[in-house]
């Protein structure tokens, strides 16, 4: 038994599983909020970007997304997230190419900090620790503070301007309003929403995406980012409450979000907002040098 492709009629089937799945007081592990952010590229790209690892009776145990051809994210069904033979099986998928999950050459895999998918990974077939990531959390049982600026709920009309912010903040240039719309006709986004914060001028400043999982179950900030000409002005972290205040009426029970640690800038968004650290966690890689 290996993985499938959901197809395109099958993503429903994957958003519902990553949503059951992400709880409180267990590890962080790919939220529907990622492949809402993925779904910018369109359905398509989504469904085939999507790997199914099933069970007894077709039941879902994992759900791997490519968050680009390198990099494959893990999530896993409570009950089997420390099942060693499911994690055994996995590892064979990513580490033989023939396995078609990943392609020869660097490539990384994200589980749950508690999988031993990531021992077996680098005890048995060799693969090393990377860069460190920082997961931040902040509780939404208390109403949070106001952003301090104006932020508004972006719509159809407001593409183009969550679109600039996001283009200057993360130094690209594709993301144009195309991509808000695919995002926003995505599944994942009938929970999310996307806002922008505007300066004493009117101008767009910082942009952000949340994703609800559901009452009850945390959420997540997907992307946020300032304009570059606006930056050390207080608007990163009014887009992170603002943020944090969509989720909670949403009905997240907290917010989620998690950065490379070396993004010291992000670290401090997040903290002024209000968020905590949680323990850093790393990605395993493989590449032409660690072959067992
Ligand atoms: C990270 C980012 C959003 C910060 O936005 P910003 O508007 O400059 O941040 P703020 O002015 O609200 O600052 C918030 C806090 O971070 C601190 N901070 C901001 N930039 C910093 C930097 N480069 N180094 C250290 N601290 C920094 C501020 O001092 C402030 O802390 P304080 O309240 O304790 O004084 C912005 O740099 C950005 O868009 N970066 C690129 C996109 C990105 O990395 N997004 C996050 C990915 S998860």
């Amino acid at each position: 038994m290996t993985w499938s492709e959901p197809g395109a009629d099958g993503l429903g089937e994957a958003v519902g599983v990553l949503r059951e799945w992400r709880a409180e007081g267990t590890p962080a592990q790919l939220h529907p909020g990622d492949l809402g952010w993925f779904w910018r590229s369109g359905a398509a790209a989504t469904a085939a970007a999507v790997r199914l690892w099933r069970g007894h009776g077709g039941r879902v145990l994992a759900v791997g997304l490519l968050d680009g051809p390198d990099l494959l994210r893990l999530a896993f069904a409570p009950d089997v997230r420390r099942n060693e033979e499911l994690a055994r099986r996995l590892a064979g998928d990513v580490t033989e190419p023939g396995h078609g999950v990943l392609p020869e050459g660097r490539v990384n895999v994200e589980a749950p900090a508690d999988s031993p998918l990531l021992d077996l990974l680098a005890a048995e077939y060799g693969w090393r620790t990377d860069e460190p990531w920082t997961p931040l959390a902040r509780g939404l049982a208390d109403p949070v503070e106001e952003p301090g600026v104006r932020v508004e709920v972006v719509g159809p009309e407001r593409a183009e301007a969550f679109a600039a912010v996001h283009r200057s903040a993360f130094g690209g240039r594709r993301f144009t309003a195309e991509r808000w719309h695919a995002m926003a006709a995505g599944l994942p986004y009938a929970d999310g929403r996307s806002l922008v914060a505007y300066d004493g001028r009117g101008e767009p400043v910082a942009a952000v995406a949340v994703w609800s999982a559901g009452p009850g179950r945390p959420g997540l900030l997907e992307p946020m980012g300032v304009h570059a000409g606006h930056r050390g002005r207080g608007y990163g972290a009014a887009i992170t409450r603002a943020a944090a205040a969509a989720l909670r009426e949403l009905g997240a029970s907290s917010a989620t979000v998690s950065t490379p640690t070396a993004n010291t800038a992000a670290v401090a968004t997040y903290e002024a907002a209000g968020f905590h650290r949680r323990p850093e966690t790393h990605d395993r890689y493989r590449d032409a040098s660690n072959r067992p």
